[in-house]
């Protein structure tokens, strides 16, 4: 590419003013091949644009993850709750990314205790007291994705139950703190998974996070255990989720024969999951979906 060419990453700039030096940048770093190291490929770096498009599908994401808490009680079922992300998603301009991805029947899933994520929402899923839950939203606005997912806890919780729930939000917040521009993933999927083992629990390495927004799953796949100073390369511009899954017994997961979807624990234990879609920044992360 030449320096007076219109930069790659399609911000209509002229390339040496645009990522000429981020490219160089990316260039001039050793990658360790025992480390895994790697390079980030180009189509998961978004522009000013691009940002702007994920932060607006991120507004209504929130917002729906906010207004869903609410409706959180003893005696609902989780097709309501689906039916209530569905209508304010819609009703904001967005589209339920879930819905029909890859066949998948639901707007939203609603994973409740031994349900380690990929619930169904159901008529017959009636929320009661102890129960904790994931909900978990992916909006598209203008063709760019946001993916978030919070716990809940319906009633009195047992203190297992409320500490899993807890500790698994400090398993993302420390991974998105260990998020840095110029350092490699390993450091966030180290972050999260030796939390969760300082704490007795076990990660579910079945599943993980990745990078978002002008598709739903794209590059980087986000594991939530590791080696600090392994994998890709974290750079301005790339975007993904930290979404760890952590199990109060074993990690091992089984998914439903009959509807293809619910991942449960094989040993039936507790699990809990939160997620938040992030943004790499010249000097750290921003939360953009939560
Ligand atoms: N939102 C999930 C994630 O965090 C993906 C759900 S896919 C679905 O990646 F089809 F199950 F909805
Ligand atoms: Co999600
Ligand atoms: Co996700």
């Amino acid at each position: 590419m030449d320096r007076n060419d219109n930069c790659w990453c399609g911000s209509k700039k002229k390339y040496k003013s645009c990522h000429l030096k981020f490219d160089e940048k990316i260039k001039g770093i050793k990658y360790s091949w025992l480390l895994g190291q790697t390079r980030p490929p180009r189509h998961i770096i978004n522009n000013e644009h691009d940002i702007e498009g994920i932060k607006a599908s991120a507004v209504i994401n929130n917002g729906c993850l906010d207004m869903v808490g609410q409706l959180v009680k003893a005696g609902v079922d989780t097709e309501t709750l689906d039916n209530a992300c569905h209508e304010y998603i819609v009703s904001h301009g967005g589209i339920p990314a879930c819905l029909n991805y890859e066949g998948y029947p639901k707007s939203v899933c609603i994973s409740l205790n031994n349900v380690v994520c990929h619930g169904i929402p159901s008529k017959n899923t009636i929320l009661k007291d102890g129960d904790i839950l994931n909900i978990d939203i992916t909006t598209i606005y203008n063709g760019y994705y946001a993916d978030a997912s919070r716990m809940f806890m319906v009633g009195n919780v047992s203190p297992e139950a409320e500490k899993l729930v807890r500790v698994t939000k400090e398993c993302m917040d420390l991974g998105i703190a260990a998020a840095k521009p110029w350092h490699f993933l390993g450091d966030v999927n180290a972050a999260c998974g030796n939390h969760a083992l300082e704490n007795g629990y076990t990660v579910v390495t079945a599943l993980g996070g990745h990078g978002v927004g002008k598709h739903f799953h794209m590059e980087p796949y986000v594991a939530h255990i590791g080696e600090p100073n392994t994998g890709m390369l974290m750079v301005p511009g790339m975007v993904f989720t930290v979404e760890p899954m952590i199990s109060a017994g074993r990690p091992e997961v089984d998914v439903d024969e009959e509807d293809g979807w619910t991942v449960t624990t094989h040993d039936g234990t507790l699990s809990a999951q939160w997620e938040k879609t992030i943004l790499i920044t010249d000097t750290g992360a921003e939360v953009l979906a939560w």
